[in-house]
């Protein structure tokens, strides 16, 4: 194509978008196109012979002048300025001007200007830069959150006032570090920080949680999501990342699902509690019934001596039978307990043949207590049983032989205790073995009932069950540590005696003396009236009064012995089951004190469902008793 100059000219005039005009060698304006005219509003014979300087707003201080820009011109061959221009109606408009000195060889010929609108542009690109600049004054300011980036290696290159909370770093101390110093060094050696950058640029975005290392070296939980950032055609710019610390979320996350535990297992234990002490509450009732005919059986001269080897065997299962349901009751927190004032030391002392003779001869017990200890308050004989069952333990983890410590103290309990006691006084009781110790499973299930590693027929796994609700049910508990190899301590927190209590101290070795029964024979006839919902124990109980000579009548609910009080003569005593439908034991006794003040009433229970002492009531009975227990009741010869 071969255009002239006329050619050259008006296409140059005509174009509307870009101001293209001449400056003579002294600056003035020489030509002035239609893109001229619109960007400034001068027609070309208002401006043609100006000087250039017409176009500058006058009242600016001006940085770089006309002058100026002509200057750079000439002697670097080109200017070029960004800056705010005048139009004729005294407006402005934001012009890019680029100006080019044409030469003849060294002869000047003028200035070739170049020059466009930019106002709107500016405009964009000032709105665009606010944004950035307030988008990275919030990212910079948010305290909660570590926001900031990677370039695509993971190397820091931004770095906001969270991250500088949360990991301890300064910006200059961080940004070109590679991300990794972040993370912990197990997770660095499996290589997790880079196996997280590639999968986040795989599928654009990894959420985490974690432990993440601080500056300082300390470890916070982290929940991190690292997006991958990508610009045209899904080229991987870099990876922006965001930190939480959910160190306080996880601690609060893992307290509530351990409360959750405990609740469970305390739930479960309440169900297992109620099933155990239902079952061996209508065992007992059986278990009783099974031995006081035995009993009768046994007594029976005319039995041939066969038989009463066979019956012998019979009651001695029945025996073991009555020791599985107390324990049973015991964990159930159903047992009887006769509370009162007792002193530890004595009673260990009265226990040393029983240990002897149950540990056998492998075991030395050392007893290791204070020279003075506060009374406590127990049952004498369920302490035994625990001290008993507790040593037994103890032994079964030491086959080989070994001593086994016996340690007292005392201990005010605050409120915070690892065996949740309430707060007060208590005595301790340790029973320490050096013996193979418990794994983590077995130290936490070993008070469930029926938990045993022993064996089947081995162990019931009733022993620390019953301890555990012997412990609980007396106002104490029952604290268990254990190391595997090394050993276990089991301690007993029982509540201790109010001075009151402890002045009526009695000597726990007159706890066994069994009492002495008159023989029935001797004694005149008397009436005995028995009720029992249960027809079983009725028969029975009726059974062994008979045998003792008695004159006995049977009542099966409170109603019928209400109206069989008023047909019958003198009586010497009623005998009465509690729990039993429509009317209770108790709210019999109540009524009978009524009916006939003094009336000796003995009511039997084969758990602590009895109200106390409650009114008409001489003597509280355990089921399942036999029938010096059940003569001992009636006669008021037993303190218990
Ligand atoms: N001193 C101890 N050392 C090691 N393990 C023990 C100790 N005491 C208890 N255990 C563990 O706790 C379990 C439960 O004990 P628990 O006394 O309730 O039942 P058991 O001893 O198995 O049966 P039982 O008491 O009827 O003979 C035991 O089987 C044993 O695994
Ligand atoms: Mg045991």
């Amino acid at each position: 194509m071969n255009l002239d100059d006329s050619a050259y000219r008006r296409l140059v005039e005509g174009i509307s978008d870009y101001a293209i005009f001449w400056l003579q060698p002294d600056g003035s304006i020489a030509t002035w196109n239609a893109g001229a005219v619109a960007a400034t509003g001068y027609a070309a014979e208002d401006v043609v012979g100006q000087p250039l300087a017409i176009l500058f707003p006058r009242a600016d201080p001006v940085e770089c002048g006309p002058d100026a820009l002509l200057a750079t011109a000439i002697r670097e061959g080109r200017s070029e300025q960004d800056g705010w221009l005048a139009r004729r109606d005294g407006s402005r408009f934001w012009a890019q001007t680029l100006i080019d000195p044409v030469r003849d060889g060294d002869t000047l010929l003028g200035f070739g200007v170049v020059m466009r609108d930019r106002t709107e542009r500016r405009k964009i690109d000032e709105e665009l830069r606010r944004s950035q600049e307030q988008f990275r004054v919030l990212v910079q300011g948010v305290a909660d959150y570590a926001i900031y980036m990677l370039d695509p290696q993971g190397h820091v290159s931004s770095w906001n006032s969270g991250a500088e909370r949360i990991k301890g770093y300064a910006p200059d101390e961080v940004i070109g570090k590679h991300y990794s110093a972040f993370y912990t060094d197990e997770d660095v050696a499996r290589g997790e920080p880079a196996t997280n950058l590639e999968a986040a640029a795989r599928e654009g975005r990894v959420e985490r949680e974690g432990w993440r290392k601080r500056k300082d070296g300390s470890r916070f939980w982290a929940h991190v999501v690292i997006d991958r950032i990508t610009v045209y055609e899904g080229r991987l710019i870099g990876f922006a990342k965001v930190t939480r610390d959910v160190t306080d979320r996880r601690a609060a996350a893992l307290a509530l699902e351990e409360a959750r535990e405990a609740l469970f297992q305390s739930q479960k234990l309440e169900a297992v509690g109620q099933l155990t002490g239902g079952v061996a509450h209508d065992f007992n009732n059986l278990l009783m019934a099974v031995q006081g005919n035995l009993d009768l059986m046994r007594d029976n001269a005319e039995l041939p001596e066969r038989m009463q080897r066979l019956v012998s065997n019979a009651l001695t299962g029945v025996r073991r039978g009555v020791n599985l349901t107390q324990r049973m009751l015991a964990f159930a927190r159903r047992q009887q307990l006769h509370l009162e004032p007792v002193n530890l030391m004595a009673l260990i002392s009265g226990m040393s043949d029983l240990l002897r003779t149950s540990l056998g001869p492998s075991i030395v017990i050392d007893v290791r207590f204070p020279l003075s200890l506060s009374a406590v308050m127990g049952d004498i004989n369920q302490l035994e049983l625990c001290v008993l069952n507790l040593c037994v333990n103890a032994r079964d983890a030491m086959p080989e032989g070994g001593v086994i410590v016996l340690a007292a103290g005392q201990e005010d309990v605050a409120d915070a205790h690892p065996s949740q006691l309430s707060p007060g006084r208590y005595v301790r009781l340790s029973i320490i073995d050096s013996g193979s110790g418990m794994d983590g499973d077995t130290l936490t299930r070993a008070t469930e009932p029926f938990f045993t590693t022993k064996g089947v027929g081995k162990g019931t796994g009733l022993g620390l069950s019953m301890v555990h609700g012997i412990a609980q049910q007396s106002g104490g508990g029952l604290q268990i540590e254990s190391e595997q190899g090394v050993g276990t301590t089991v301690t007993l927190f029982l509540p201790e005696a109010s001075a009151a209590a402890a002045a009526t101290l009695r000597d726990p070795s007159m706890a066994h003396a069994s009492p002495t029964i008159a023989e029935p024979a001797s004694q005149p006839k008397r009436s005995i009236l028995v009720v029992d919902d249960d027809p079983l124990v009725l028969s029975t109980a009726v059974e062994m009064l008979a045998y003792a000579g008695y004159d006995t009548h049977g009542a099966s609910s409170a109603r019928e012995a209400l109206q069989k009080l008023q047909s019958l003569g003198e009586l010497e005593a009623v005998v009465t089951d509690h729990a039993m439908p429509g009317m209770t034991g108790s709210e019999l006794a109540a009524e009978i004190a009524t009916l006939r003040p003094g009336l000796r009433v003995v009511l039997a229970s084969g758990y602590a469902e009895l109200p106390g002492a409650a009114a008409g009531i001489a003597v509280q009975l355990q089921k399942p008793f036999g029938r010096d227990a059940l003569l001992a009741a009636i006669r008021g010869s037993s303190g218990g």
